[in-house]
Protein backbone atom coordinates (compact mmCIF):
# COMPACT_ATOMS: atom_id res chain seq x y z
CA UNK A 1 0.00 0.00 0.00
CA UNK A 2 1.39 3.66 -0.83
CA UNK A 3 -0.26 5.99 1.76
CA UNK A 4 -0.20 9.98 0.72
CA UNK A 5 0.14 11.98 3.85
CA UNK A 6 -1.71 15.11 2.47
CA UNK A 7 -1.45 18.08 4.07
CA UNK A 8 -2.89 21.77 2.79
CA UNK A 9 -4.50 23.90 4.36
CA UNK A 10 -6.39 25.22 1.61
CA UNK A 11 -6.92 22.74 -0.79
CA UNK A 12 -10.03 24.23 -2.51
CA UNK A 13 -7.50 26.93 -3.95
CA UNK A 14 -4.52 24.34 -4.48
CA UNK A 15 -3.37 24.09 -8.17
CA UNK A 16 -0.03 22.07 -8.14
CA UNK A 17 -0.87 20.19 -4.93
CA UNK A 18 -3.72 19.17 -6.55
CA UNK A 19 -2.52 18.10 -9.69
CA UNK A 20 -0.49 15.27 -8.21
CA UNK A 21 -2.95 14.04 -5.75
CA UNK A 22 -5.48 13.80 -8.74
CA UNK A 23 -3.18 12.03 -10.98
CA UNK A 24 -2.76 8.99 -8.33
CA UNK A 25 -5.64 8.83 -6.99
CA UNK A 26 -6.55 6.09 -8.60
CA UNK A 27 -4.00 4.08 -8.39
CA UNK A 28 -4.21 0.80 -6.72
CA UNK A 29 -3.27 0.37 -3.29
CA UNK A 30 -3.10 3.82 -3.21
CA UNK A 31 -4.38 5.42 0.28
CA UNK A 32 -4.91 8.89 0.85
CA UNK A 33 -5.08 10.61 4.23
CA UNK A 34 -5.83 15.05 3.36
CA UNK A 35 -5.20 15.85 7.02
CA UNK A 36 -6.58 19.40 6.83
CA UNK A 37 -9.87 17.53 6.10
CA UNK A 38 -9.58 14.82 8.77
CA UNK A 39 -8.00 16.78 11.69
CA UNK A 40 -9.24 20.72 11.07
CA UNK A 41 -8.63 20.98 14.78
CA UNK A 42 -5.23 19.10 14.93
CA UNK A 43 -6.77 16.56 17.08
CA UNK A 44 -4.92 13.60 14.97
CA UNK A 45 -5.89 10.30 15.70
CA UNK A 46 -2.20 8.85 16.38
CA UNK A 47 -2.60 5.33 16.89
CA UNK A 48 -5.53 5.21 13.20
CA UNK A 49 -2.29 6.74 11.57
CA UNK A 50 0.11 4.60 12.81
CA UNK A 51 -2.06 1.95 12.12
CA UNK A 52 -2.46 3.08 8.29
CA UNK A 53 1.97 3.68 8.12
CA UNK A 54 2.66 0.22 9.09
CA UNK A 55 0.24 -0.89 6.54
CA UNK A 56 2.35 1.43 4.09
CA UNK A 57 5.37 0.21 1.60
CA UNK A 58 5.56 3.58 1.01
CA UNK A 59 4.46 6.67 2.45
CA UNK A 60 4.60 10.06 0.84
CA UNK A 61 4.32 13.41 2.57
CA UNK A 62 2.72 15.41 -0.26
CA UNK A 63 2.80 19.26 0.26
CA UNK A 64 2.85 23.14 -0.71
CA UNK A 65 6.85 24.35 0.68
CA UNK A 66 5.72 26.83 3.51
CA UNK A 67 8.54 28.53 5.12
CA UNK A 68 11.06 25.86 3.88
CA UNK A 69 9.64 23.16 5.42
CA UNK A 70 5.92 21.95 5.60
CA UNK A 71 2.61 23.18 7.05
CA UNK A 72 1.83 22.88 10.33
CA UNK A 73 -0.35 20.15 10.50
CA UNK A 74 2.10 18.25 8.87
CA UNK A 75 4.63 18.79 11.12
CA UNK A 76 2.12 18.18 13.81
CA UNK A 77 1.70 14.85 12.28
CA UNK A 78 5.60 14.08 12.06
CA UNK A 79 5.80 15.50 16.20
CA UNK A 80 2.67 12.77 16.72
CA UNK A 81 2.88 9.85 14.96
CA UNK A 82 6.89 9.03 14.64
CA UNK A 83 6.97 9.06 18.72
CA UNK A 84 8.99 6.84 21.13
CA UNK A 85 8.77 3.37 20.85
CA UNK A 86 7.07 3.54 17.49
CA UNK A 87 9.16 5.17 14.49
CA UNK A 88 12.50 5.18 17.12
CA UNK A 89 13.32 3.91 20.38
CA UNK A 90 15.31 5.77 23.21
CA UNK A 91 15.18 2.13 25.53
CA UNK A 92 17.85 0.62 26.07
CA UNK A 93 17.85 -3.25 24.63
CA UNK A 94 17.32 -4.25 28.17
CA UNK A 95 14.17 -2.09 28.21
CA UNK A 96 12.51 -2.41 24.93
CA UNK A 97 9.54 -3.94 25.39
CA UNK A 98 9.32 -5.97 22.24
CA UNK A 99 11.99 -6.32 19.10
CA UNK A 100 9.58 -4.19 16.89
CA UNK A 101 9.57 -1.42 19.80
CA UNK A 102 10.51 2.12 17.82
CA UNK A 103 10.99 0.00 14.58
CA UNK A 104 8.13 -0.01 12.88
CA UNK A 105 8.74 2.30 10.14
CA UNK A 106 11.98 0.28 9.37
CA UNK A 107 12.79 -1.02 5.79
CA UNK A 108 9.84 1.41 4.37
CA UNK A 109 10.34 4.15 1.71
CA UNK A 110 9.40 8.31 2.22
CA UNK A 111 9.22 10.30 -0.50
CA UNK A 112 8.49 14.07 -0.21
CA UNK A 113 6.66 15.37 -2.92
CA UNK A 114 6.32 18.66 -2.41
CA UNK A 115 5.48 22.31 -4.36
CA UNK A 116 7.22 25.34 -4.42
CA UNK A 117 6.21 29.20 -5.55
CA UNK A 118 9.66 29.74 -5.98
CA UNK A 119 11.66 28.94 -9.88
CA UNK A 120 14.07 26.70 -10.54
CA UNK A 121 16.18 30.09 -10.98
CA UNK A 122 14.81 31.54 -7.36
CA UNK A 123 16.63 28.51 -6.28
CA UNK A 124 19.89 29.38 -6.60
CA UNK A 125 22.98 31.39 -5.93
CA UNK A 126 21.59 34.81 -7.51
CA UNK A 127 18.62 33.85 -7.11
CA UNK A 128 16.10 35.26 -3.99
CA UNK A 129 16.25 31.98 -2.24
CA UNK A 130 20.46 32.13 -2.52
CA UNK A 131 20.08 28.54 -2.19
CA UNK A 132 19.08 25.43 -4.54
CA UNK A 133 16.33 23.68 -3.50
CA UNK A 134 18.03 20.52 -1.67
CA UNK A 135 19.73 22.48 0.77
CA UNK A 136 16.45 22.81 2.83
CA UNK A 137 15.62 18.96 2.31
CA UNK A 138 18.23 17.92 5.42
CA UNK A 139 15.34 18.29 8.20
CA UNK A 140 13.27 16.11 6.80
CA UNK A 141 15.63 14.44 5.08
CA UNK A 142 17.11 13.15 8.42
CA UNK A 143 13.78 12.75 10.17
CA UNK A 144 12.83 9.84 8.04
CA UNK A 145 16.17 8.69 8.67
CA UNK A 146 16.05 8.61 11.65
CA UNK A 147 12.85 6.25 11.91
CA UNK A 148 14.74 3.70 9.83
CA UNK A 149 13.55 4.58 6.47
CA UNK A 150 14.98 4.99 3.04
CA UNK A 151 14.60 8.47 1.88
CA UNK A 152 14.15 8.62 -2.02
CA UNK A 153 14.76 12.08 -3.26
CA UNK A 154 11.88 14.45 -2.95
CA UNK A 155 9.67 14.88 -5.97
CA UNK A 156 9.56 18.64 -6.43
CA UNK A 157 7.53 21.01 -8.49
CA UNK A 158 8.76 24.12 -8.88
CA UNK A 159 7.23 27.78 -9.48
CA UNK A 160 3.80 26.18 -8.80
CA UNK A 161 1.98 29.35 -10.08
CA UNK A 162 3.31 29.95 -13.14
CA UNK A 163 2.16 26.56 -14.28
CA UNK A 164 -0.23 26.66 -17.18
CA UNK A 165 -2.85 24.12 -17.10
CA UNK A 166 -1.48 22.08 -19.72
CA UNK A 167 1.75 21.89 -17.63
CA UNK A 168 -0.05 20.85 -14.69
CA UNK A 169 -1.35 18.01 -16.56
CA UNK A 170 2.06 17.02 -17.58
CA UNK A 171 3.37 17.24 -13.75
CA UNK A 172 1.14 15.25 -12.50
CA UNK A 173 1.42 12.78 -15.23
CA UNK A 174 5.43 12.74 -14.32
CA UNK A 175 4.13 12.33 -10.38
CA UNK A 176 2.25 8.99 -11.68
CA UNK A 177 4.97 7.47 -13.51
CA UNK A 178 7.37 8.47 -10.37
CA UNK A 179 4.63 6.77 -8.10
CA UNK A 180 4.23 3.70 -10.02
CA UNK A 181 8.49 3.09 -10.16
CA UNK A 182 8.98 3.88 -6.42
CA UNK A 183 6.48 1.06 -5.44
CA UNK A 184 7.30 -1.03 -7.84
CA UNK A 185 10.97 -1.26 -6.07
CA UNK A 186 9.56 -1.75 -2.96
C1 LIG B 1 2.69 30.52 4.37
C2 LIG B 1 3.35 30.26 3.04
C3 LIG B 1 4.72 30.05 3.00
C4 LIG B 1 5.35 29.78 1.78
N1 LIG B 1 6.70 29.55 1.78
C5 LIG B 1 7.33 29.29 0.60
C6 LIG B 1 8.74 29.03 0.58
O1 LIG B 1 9.44 29.03 1.59
N2 LIG B 1 9.31 28.79 -0.62
C7 LIG B 1 8.59 28.77 -1.79
O2 LIG B 1 9.18 28.52 -2.85
N3 LIG B 1 7.25 28.97 -1.78
C8 LIG B 1 6.60 29.23 -0.62
N4 LIG B 1 5.25 29.42 -0.60
C9 LIG B 1 4.46 29.22 -1.85
C10 LIG B 1 3.83 27.82 -1.85
O3 LIG B 1 4.81 26.81 -1.78
C11 LIG B 1 2.98 27.65 -3.09
O4 LIG B 1 1.91 28.57 -2.98
C12 LIG B 1 2.43 26.26 -3.24
O5 LIG B 1 3.46 25.32 -3.41
C13 LIG B 1 1.52 26.18 -4.46
O6 LIG B 1 0.91 24.90 -4.49
P1 LIG B 1 -0.68 24.77 -4.54
O7 LIG B 1 -1.11 25.23 -5.91
O8 LIG B 1 -0.95 23.30 -4.32
O9 LIG B 1 -1.24 25.62 -3.45
C14 LIG B 1 4.59 29.72 0.58
C15 LIG B 1 3.22 29.96 0.64
C16 LIG B 1 2.59 30.23 1.84
C17 LIG B 1 1.11 30.48 1.87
Amino acid sequence: MILIIHAHPYPSRSRAGAALLNAVADLPDVKIHSLYQRYPDFDIDVAAEQAATIQARLVVWLTPLYWYSVPALMKHWIDSVLSDGFAFSTATQAQALTAEAGRQLCTKRCLWAVTTGGSEYAYSAAGKHEKPFAAFVAPLEQTARFCGMEWLPPHVVQDAHGLSDAALVEVGAKFRAALIAAAASC
